[in-house]
């Protein structure tokens, strides 16, 4: 039953699936948090496994960068292979060093952005790319209780990684938008689309307005936090 991007049989995802950006590092998620993972799909080195998390069935895939490769991931998952929840734990740039600095973790409640795919969804109208309600107060809960602070509120996607304009980072700034990646919108898009729940949380790598940036170390560790969190969300 492979699709033409997964190339898992039926029955080999979890009901949840965390969602990296990067296929090695959901190869290193697999290998420190899942026991008894295996891998299920290597379409295209962007790897998919499944294991269990403290007795619970949980699977991780990477997504790739942008939104069409992670609408053509998480469109797969839900429509194909039948997963109900998609977490995505990603990075972000912050547009104001004040409210979101390096290593901060936010997470998602909507998602702005300059592509269209949502419009081409809604008759070229706007449509309010949100997280599920259920999955984010849980993610909320769980971070309370590890005594994790985390932001939530609106970010945005882009389809540009390179050259983003100063006036849209004023604009982000002035609009309560907290941070840049390029995924969100997409995979809120996706799962409204197919009947499924999403949520996305982001750890600060860069701020943008300072250029400052994590270097390897902090970056290890800061995504060890945002994963506790998720691995604990998925759980419950
Ligand atoms: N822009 C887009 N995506 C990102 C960024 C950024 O500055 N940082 C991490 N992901």
């Amino acid at each position: 039953m492979a699709t033409p991007h997964i190339g898992a049989a039926a029955g080999d995802f979890a009901d949840i699936v965390l969602m990296p950006g990067d296929p090695l590092r959901a190869r290193l998620i697999a290998e420190t948090h899942l026991q008894d993972a295996v891998q299920v799909t290597s379409v295209r080195n962007v790897f998919g496994y499944t294991g269990s998390y403290r007795g619970k069935r949980l699977s991780v895939m990477a997504h790739g960068m942008g939104i069409p490769s992670a609408s053509i991931y998480a469109t797969e998952l839900i429509k194909d292979y039948g997963v109900g929840t998609l977490i995505r734990i990603g990075s972000c740039g912050s547009v104001d060093a004040s409210r979101l600095g390096l290593r901060d973790i936010v997470i998602a409640m909507g998602a702005c952005t300059d592509s269209k795919v949502n419009r081409l969804r809604l008759l070229d109208h706007d449509f309010a790319a949100i997280a599920d309600f259920e999955v984010l107060r849980t993610a909320v809960e769980v971070a309370a209780r590890l005594g994790k602070p985390v932001r939530v509120g609106n970010v945005f996607s882009t389809d540009l990684f390179y050259g983003v304009q100063p006036q849209l980072l004023a604009a982000l700034k002035g609009m309560n938008v907290n941070a840049v990646e390029m995924e969100v919108a997409g995979i809120y898009g996706v799962a409204a689309q197919y009947g499924a729940r999403a949520l996305a949380m982001l750890t600060v790598s860069d701020v943008i307005p300072t250029g400052e940036a994590m270097d390897a170390e902090a970056r290890q560790n800061s995504f060890h936090d945002m994963m506790e969190i998720a691995l604990e969300t998925a759980l419950q």
